[in-house]
């Protein structure tokens, strides 16, 4: 079904939102008379499991990357204890061409809130931690009134969510990030808030069980946890009634989705879509085509981290079967990056390996040196002096990092192995333009 009514973006003016008329935060009063926390007392007036349950039939996957569903996680946790339980919100969006979190954040944090708020309940988790990358100063700003608005109407804090209408108590705080990409990773983030260098831990133990602090933690997108009201409010059937099924036999990827576009279309910016949109579609429907008409080459799947779309992919659907149909990692944060017919893509490919070579944190060692070598090989045939050989071992460098072969600790591995890997086989022949042959030496007079 095509989506007929924007839902997360009701409350934000339309494009361009640059525009200094239309830069204005819903505050809560605003917020309040269009709707805002009436879910919450709905959601309160039920029962935390209910909701769990409701969240986890609507088949919610996460927004922030690796589309793991919502609902599923949350029951991983323990039964409560009496003792702290914590819910993190991952605002750190790192990943390059990645913003549609902070739309949200920009305009309608309340929502946002009010998803935390109906989280907390639901998992009955009393402390919130909203972790904001480093770099979002404003954005900081702007959460931080919304939060203060909150506890001053009694959302948080006091005697109970909503003034005391439950006698769930729930405590929010804003946590500024120091601008680290590893600190996006759910266990880098769990570090940083503990005020620790952004490491991912191994796992297991996994944050549901052992995570701040060591104990039980939940980790969510700001967009996923945006998605919790409306679903609560409207209903499982409404939520499945947008987006798709899998093609692929894999499970659906049902709801509204906040897609970024950016690069070379005429008109760049984050479009609430139906799940399922083909990319062509998103980029000739919202964003006014290709910028002065030029042809289409490819296409960041979405973050960078998720590897690049082929000229012959631009009919990929946008949706979580993206990376079994298309060969890329996955549909990451659905914000694709645009690349027309003049893009140099030996040149983005050494970008995006220097990105993930400044990244990585260090700790294991094909991460660490792989990401190092691979950027260096880059250059080289960028420079005219590699060879066909220096290919082959890019994407034998590139193969041999990640969770998927097992050798790393966190998906950071993955996403330069998929960034790197994707642009060589795809544009292979642009790689082989630029490298110079390999003479094979002939022994003369040999019998
Ligand atoms: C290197 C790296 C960076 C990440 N950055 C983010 C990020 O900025 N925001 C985010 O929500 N998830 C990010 N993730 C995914 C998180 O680890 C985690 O899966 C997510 O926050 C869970 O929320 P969700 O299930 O609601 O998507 C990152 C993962 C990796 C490996
Ligand atoms: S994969 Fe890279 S970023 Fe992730 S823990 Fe290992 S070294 Fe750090």
């Amino acid at each position: 079904m095509p989506l007929t009514e924007a839902v997360l973006t009701k409350r934000i003016p339309t494009f361009p939102w640059g525009d200094p008329k239309n830069r204005r935060t819903v505050g809560i009063d605003q917020f309040m008379a269009t709707g805002g926390y009436e879910t919450l007392k709905k959601a309160i007036s039920m029962q935390p499991t209910e909701i769990v349950n409701l969240v986890k039939d609507a088949n919610l996957r996460g927004r922030g990357g690796a589309g793991f569903p919502a609902g599923l996680k949350w029951t991983f946790l323990p039964p409560p204890d009496g003792k702290t339980r914590y819910l993190c919100i991952n605002c750190d969006e790192a990943e390059p061409g990645t913003f549609k979190d902070r739309l949200l954040v920009d305009f309608d944090p309340h929502l946002i809130l009010e998803g935390i708020a109906i989280a907390c309940y639901a998992c009955q988790l009393d402390t919130a931690f909203f972790f904001i990358r480093g770099e979002y100063h404003h954005q900081a700003k702007v959460m931080q009134r919304a939060i203060d608005e909150a506890y001053a109407k009694g959302i948080f804090g006091g005697k109970g969510l909503l003034n005391g209408a439950s006698n769930f108590k729930v405590e929010c705080y804003l946590h500024r990030g120091a601008g680290a990409y590893i600190c996006g990773e759910e266990t880098g983030l769990l570090e940083a808030i503990e005020g620790k260098r952004g490491w991912p831990r191994i796992k297991p133990p996994f944050p549901a069980v052992k995570g701040l602090f060591g104990r039980p933690t939940i980790i969510n997108n700001v967009e996923t946890l945006a998605a919790v009201g409306p679903i609560v409010d409207k209903g499982v059937a409404w939520w499945k009634g947008c987006g798709c099924e899998s093609s692929v036999g894999g499970p659906p990827s049902y709801g509204p989705k906040l897609m970024g576009v950016s690069g070379h279309v005429e008109r760049p910016g984050v479009f609430e879509c139906d799940l399922g949109i083909p990319l062509r579609k998103l980029v000739e429907d919202y964003c006014g085509g290709m910028r002065k008409g030029k042809k289409f080459k490819g296409a960041i799947a979405g973050g960078v981290s998720m590897g690049v779309l082929g000229p012959d992919q631009y009919d990929a659907e946008m949706d979580f079967d993206i990376g079994r149909k298309y060969d890329v990692l996955g549909l990451g944060t659905a914000c694709p990056t645009v690349f027309d017919e003049d893009t140099d893509m030996v040149a983005v490919a050494r970008n995006l390996a220097r990105f993930f070579k400044n990244e990585s944190c260090g700790q294991c060692t094909p991460c660490r040196e792989g990401s190092g070598w691979m950027l260096k090989l880059i250059m080289k045939v960028e420079r005219g002096e590699g060879t066909t050989k220096d290919l082959d071992l890019i994407l034998e460098i590139a193969g041999s990092m990640g969770l998927t072969p097992g050798t790393t600790i966190c998906g950071l591995a993955d996403g330069n192995n998929f960034a790197v890997r994707t642009i060589v086989n795809k544009f292979r022949g642009e790689f082989e333009k630029r490298v110079k042959p390999v003479y094979v030496p002939v022994t003369v007079g040999a019998r």
